[in-house]
Formats: C-alpha cells, sequence, structure tokens
C-alpha cells in the first residue's frame, strides 16, 4: 500500500538529545489517541529519567531504541524483557513521526529490533498490544508475519481499570521459529 519507498533506517539506543523529539510524537494527539491515555505524569522529565535508565529494576529490564531516518529521529520502540514461565518474553510498543507514517519506517525499524532481540538477546516470545481500530498497526503487524494471541480477562480488567482504557486491546506474538521464516521468505521473494 505504500506509495514511497522505504527510507534507509537505522536503529540504536535512545540517547538524551532524542527525548524532546520523543516526547513531542508520544504526546502529538494523531498518535496519543491510539496508546494509553496520557498521564499528568508523563512529562519530558519523566520520559528522560526513564528512558536514559537502564539497569534493570526488579524482575523488569527496559531497552528504549531509537528509529533513525537519515541522521532523524522518526520514532521509536520500548521493550520490556522479563520471564515467565521459564522463558524469555519481551512486551514492546512503538510510535512513529506522524510525518513520516505509511514510508515503511516502522515495518524497517521494528525489523531490526527483532533481529536484535532473537539474535542477541535470546528472547523467546515478542509480544504486543494494539487498540482494535489501529488500522496502520494492524496491518504492520500482519506485514511482519505476528500471530494473534489472546489476553486473560483478569489483566483485561486490570488494564482497562489501571490505564483508564475502554478500548478493546487485542494482542500479538511472535516466537524465533516464526521470525526466522519471515526472514526466510523476505531472502527469497524480497
Ligand atoms: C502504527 C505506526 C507505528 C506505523 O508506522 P509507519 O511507519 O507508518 O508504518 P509502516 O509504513 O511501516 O506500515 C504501515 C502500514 O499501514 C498501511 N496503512 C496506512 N494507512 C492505513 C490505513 N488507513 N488503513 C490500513 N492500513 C494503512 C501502510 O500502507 C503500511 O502498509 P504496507 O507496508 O502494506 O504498505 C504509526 O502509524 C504510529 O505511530 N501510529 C500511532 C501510534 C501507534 O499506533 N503505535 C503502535 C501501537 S502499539
Amino acid at each position: 500500500m505504500s506509495s514511497h519507498s522505504p527510507p534507509n533506517i537505522s536503529i540504536r539506543p535512545v540517547i538524551e538529545a532524542d527525548l524532546p523529539t520523543l516526547y513531542r510524537i508520544r504526546t502529538d494527539p494523531r498518535v496519543s489517541v491510539f496508546q494509553f491515555r496520557l498521564q499528568a505524569s508523563d512529562t519530558l522529565e519523566e520520559m528522560k529519567s526513564r528512558m536514559l535508565e537502564t539497569q534493570p529494576k526488579g524482575d523488569f529490564t527496559y531497552r528504549y531504541t531509537s528509529l533513525v531516518a537519515n541522521e532523524e529521529v522518526v520514532g521509536y520502540s520500548t521493550q520490556m524483557l522479563y520471564r515467565g514461565n521459564g522463558q524469555l518474553h519481551c512486551y514492546s510498543g512503538w510510535n512513529v513521526d506522524p510525518e513520516h507514517w505509511g514510508r515503511g519506517c516502522a515495518r524497517e525499524g521494528l525489523r531490526q529490533v527483532l533481529d536484535e532481540l532473537f539474535d542477541v538477546h535470546k528472547v523467546q516470545i515478542f509480544i504486543a498490544d494494539c487498540f482494535a481500530g489501529n488500522a496502520r498497526c494492524l496491518r504492520l503487524l500482519q506485514r511482519l508475519g505476528f500471530r494473534r494471541g489472546s489476553i486473560p480477562w483478569l489483566e483485561r480488567l486490570q488494564t482497562a481499570w489501571s490505564f483508564r482504557c475502554g478500548h478493546w486491546i487485542m494482542r500479538w506474538y511472535m516466537t524465533p521459529d516464526d521470525w526466522q521464516r519471515e526472514r526466510n521468505v523476505k531472502q527469497l521473494f524480497g
């Protein structure tokens, strides 16, 4: 569906200079409508201290990755790593600057994020949630080869309550084997 050829995307850990751009993206109404509602505590300072702190917090390790196109930060991905049922999980989210939507920035950037997580960090299950009405994100998840998962009712209720979220949330996941299959197909057919 994209009319533009994908830009030359690279990824790197978020650095302090990226934060004003990432905060602008997160608070853009075109983006925030597809994310949990912003709280009064969601300030640039809070984002800075959260994203620049890389020490594990209890059982969770957080990673923040900038998506860069031609030296311009165009988006980011957040990743929370934790062990569940003996397996290393990664729960991830991402946002792209609306001025760059539809050019393949998320697709190309997330391919690199997935390579890194599965190959380097040996993640065993990669999980992403998405509001049911988010057509762009749903298209992206399907293009990358995610599979539909389910959310336990108790977790649904807790999320709805704690984030004051009235949206229906869809869960998607990917395993290392799924991702390897996607890479094989891409290598064969482009
Ligand atoms: C979802 C989001 C990250 C996608 O970023 P992006 O860089 O535009 O994504 P891509 O260009 O790689 O892929 C988007 C796909 O949606 C398609 N698309 C664009 N508008 C669409 C629409 N209205 N309906 C359906 N698909 C649409 C694009 O054509 C593209 O598909 P294609 O690769 O088959 O051509 C971005 O739109 C965004 O930040 N949205 C707001 C926040 C959000 O939803 N975050 C994710 C929630 S976890």
